[in-house]
This record gives C-alpha cells, structure tokens and sequence, in this order.
C-alpha cells in the first residue's frame, strides 16, 4: 500500500510529497499539515473527504454498514449490554467487570439530582419551550453550577465531568418534558436502573405510584446504546471544535446539543415522524417520494441517507426490531405509522432515485416510531438523542483534551470576496 502522496503541478512549481497515514481500520489518510508552507490550503466544504483527527473510540465502514464501538459491533453491544455498560466502554476503552461496572454505576447515581437551584433555569422559559432549548440551557448553565470542571487540563477533572454530565442529563431532558406538561419535576430513584429511572422522571407523578415496563425499559436501554457515539458527525465534530479552545465540559455538550437538533442530524428523528404523520396514510407515499426526488423542493425524504453509510445503517436495523418488539409489548403490532414507515422504506428502496444514491433508512427512520409507541412526544425525541449521545461527546472531548497531538481548531478558507479598495467618504459613494 502507498506511504506517500505526490502532488505535481501544471506549473514550474515542484512536486510536494505528503506521508500517507494508516489507521487500525478503514481509510487511509493523506497528511496535508505541511501544505500550508507549500502556499497551499485543501478546499473540502462539509469535510467529505476530510479527517479532523485521529481517534480509538468509534468505527463506521459505510459501505459494509459496519458500526464498532472500541472494536466491539454495534449488534452485539446493543444485544447483551445496557447503557451504562457501554458509556464506560466509550469513556474508559474497555467494557467494565463486575466490580468497575458496580463502581461505575454507584458513583452515576450518586450524581444523578441537580443543584436545587438549577430548577429555576426552567422556569426562565415558557411552559411551550422545546426541551431542546430549555437542554441546552441547563447544561450550560451547569459551568457556573460547577466550576471547579473550568479547569479541563485536569484529567481526574474531566472524568468528574463525565460523570455529572451522565449523570444530570436525563434529569435534565425528563424535567424539560416535565416543565412543558405543567408537572412537578420528579426527583430520581437512584434504586432504578439508567433507563426506568428516565422513564420515572418522565412519566410517573408524585400522586400514584409507577412502575416502569421492564420489557419497554430494556428497549429504551438499547435505543440510548444504538444513538452513544457514531464518529466525527456534526454534533461531535462541534464539541471537539468548542473543546478545542479549552472551554469547559458544559460549554462544549451545550454546543453539541445545540448542533444535533438541526433537522439534518439529530432532530431528524422528529422531522420523520412528522412527516409520517402528515403523510397520513400508505395512498400518499408516491406524493412524497416524488417532492423528495424533485430538486426544486427542498423537502428531503427524513429518515433517509446518510453521509457515511453507502448501506443500510445498522441502527436502522436494529431499530425496525425494537419497534416490533415494543408494538407487540404494547398490543399495537398494528400500528398504522409503523406500518406506513415499513411501505415507505419498501418503496423508497425500490426506487432508482434512492438506489442509485445509495439512500437507506438511518437511526432516525424508526427511533421516533419506537419512542411514540412509548409515549414519548415528538418533541422529545432529539433530545433523547440528546441524552444518548452525551456519552459519546464526552469521550471524545476527554480523549481530544488527552490527545498531545490537539491544537484549537482554526480552518482557513477559499476567499472570494473584494480586493484591496480605498475607503470612500460618505459624500463621495
Ligand atoms: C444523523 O453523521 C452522522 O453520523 C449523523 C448521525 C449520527 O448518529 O450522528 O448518523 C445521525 O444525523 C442521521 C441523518 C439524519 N438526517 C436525515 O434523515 C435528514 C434527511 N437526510 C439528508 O438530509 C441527507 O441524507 C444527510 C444530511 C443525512 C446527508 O447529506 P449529505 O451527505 O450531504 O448527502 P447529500 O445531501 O450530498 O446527498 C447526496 C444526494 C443528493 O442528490 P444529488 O445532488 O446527488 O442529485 O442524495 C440526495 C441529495 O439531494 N439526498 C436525498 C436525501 N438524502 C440525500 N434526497 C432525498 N431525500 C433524502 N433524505
């Protein structure tokens, strides 16, 4: 395989050799640190074609439709694992024993109340707030709640952060549910386990007792575990970028949650079962294969493609069985949006326009179907992702802060603007 890259010119400039770089798995990278000193920049707006760094934590092969999290496949860990099992894989590298796992899950639950004041963040907000506005808030606001975590050199200090902040966001996302409802917040039951004690704070009241699903509360487990970590995607690639400058731990989740509710990446979990809803019925499919087939409407079919995945995303797999499992759980095996999410999947994937593009279901074509099922709104959907993927922004900002090889992050740019010209007075313009 080649060590080195040759870029020759048209010109009488000379060749400029670059080192070819060999990851573990997957794509091999053409080291361009030098160029800058050859008068050259790279241009490669969205970084298709661009590695932002190196990383151990997680592995996509897009045309195989592979997703390793630390070397272990995304089926398996999502079979035999729960949530804060594979929080510590991501965080620490290693799937946790007996003991590290009852340390790891101790230490989580004494962290999982807010400071008493952070309750009034909340109520800065209108009851009709999206919880995604209302999350990135509060764990914003949780820099000046703890600020002995400002100091992100310290590497015991960061894992104190991870664990707040693994911690406190369910609470977070169930209290802004909580706070649109009009309910009490509910505190957490540290004698629960990670997913029905979100469930708890979710929907019980301090009126009756409740009693989480055990089979929905395992599903909920596997859905946080498909959405942890998934590479350098947008709304990781942007708690590097803030991280990259040494903002604190809170700053740098606020971001991401901030980058992941975009209807593109992360709110496309709402954005599809939104548009399941108003498509309404299986008579409407071809209407809206064709609007996202026709370049002058803007309208995408959501759930569908992905910038990596050239497949099926395995998600999207395991996805489509956890919805069966919850619809049968709950006596709704018939679910006409479930059943309308599977046509359109169908046809969609016999249609050249898709095939050709390589365009599959991604993790957000069914979550919502799942997650509605639970009696979850749609609103909340994003930030569930929100929740998820907490564990993975996390430990791609520890191993970025612990990466010798990390500097802030400053693109350079393709200027096409205005040449040098002379100020003029206003009389004179
Ligand atoms: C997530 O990066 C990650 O890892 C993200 C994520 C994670 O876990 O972090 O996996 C989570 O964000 C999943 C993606 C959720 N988003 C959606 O479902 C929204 C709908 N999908 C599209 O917006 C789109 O597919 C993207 C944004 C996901 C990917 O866009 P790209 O990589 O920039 O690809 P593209 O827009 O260049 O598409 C290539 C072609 C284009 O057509 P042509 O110019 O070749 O004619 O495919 C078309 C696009 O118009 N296309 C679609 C489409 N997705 C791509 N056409 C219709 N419907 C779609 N959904």
């Amino acid at each position: 395989m080649a060590t080195k890259a040759t870029i020759t010119f048209d010109s009488d400039s000379p060749p400029i050799d670059l080192p070819i770089l060999k990851g573990s798995l997957g794509t091999d990278v053409i080291d361009i640190r030098s160029l800058g000193k050859h008068g050259y920049f790279t241009y490669d707006p969205g970084f298709m074609s661009t590695a932002a760094c190196n990383s151990d934590i997680t592995f996509i092969d897009g045309e195989q439709g592979l997703l390793y999290y630390r070397g272990y496949p995304i089926e398996q860990l999502a079979e035999n694992c729960d949530f804060l099992e594979v929080s510590h894989l991501l965080l620490h590298g290693e799937l946790p024993n007996v003991d590290q796992r009852e340390a790891f899950v101790s230490t989580i639950k004494q962290h999982t109340m807010l400071h008493d004041q952070m309750s009034n963040v909340f109520r800065g907000f209108r009851r009709d707030a999206h919880p995604m506005a209302v999350m990135i808030a509060v764990v914003g606001a949780m820099a000046a709640f703890y600020p002995d975590n400002n100091d992100v050199s310290d590497p015991a200090l960061r894992k104190t952060a991870a664990i707040r902040l693994l911690a406190k966001v369910p609470t977070i996302a169930a209290w802004s549910f909580k706070y649109n409802l009009g309910q009490p917040f509910m505190y957490p039951k540290n004698k629960l386990g990670y997913a029905e004690n979100f469930m708890h704070m979710m929907f019980a009241t301090p009126c009756e007792e409740y009693t989480p699903n055990p089979i929905l509360a395992k599903a909920f487990e596997r859905i946080l575990i498909l959405h942890a970590d998934h590479e350098q995607n947008a709304s990781t690639s942007t708690v590097r970028l803030v991280g990259s400058s040494g903002a604190n731990p809170f700053a740098c989740i606020a971001a991401g949650i901030a980058s992941l509710w975009g209807p593109s990446h992360g709110g496309a979990n709402e954005a599809t079962l939104n548009m399941l809803e108003e498509m309404g019925d299986v008579s409407r499919i071809g209407e809206f294969i064709k609007r996202a087939k026709d370049k002058s409407d803007s309208f995408k079919l959501m759930g569908f493609g992905h910038r990596v995945y050239r497949n099926m995303d395995p998600r999207a797999s395991i996805m489509r069985k956890t919805c069966h499992e919850v619809l049968n759980e709950l006596g709704l095996h018939d679910d006409p949006m479930f059943k309308l999410a599977m046509e359109l999947e169908k046809i969609a994937l016999e249609d050249d326009y898709f095939v050709t593009r390589k365009l599959y279901p991604n993790v957000d074509f069914y979550s919502g179907i799942v997650m509605r099922a639970m009696g979850i709104p749609n609103s909340m959907f994003t930030a569930i992702f929100a929740l998820a993927r907490t564990a993975g922004w996390i430990s791609q900002w520890c191993e970025m802060n612990a990466d010798p090889e990390q500097k802030i992050g400053r693109p350079r740019q393709l200027y096409t603007g205005a040449e040098r010209r002379e100020f003029l007075a206003l009389h004179e313009r």
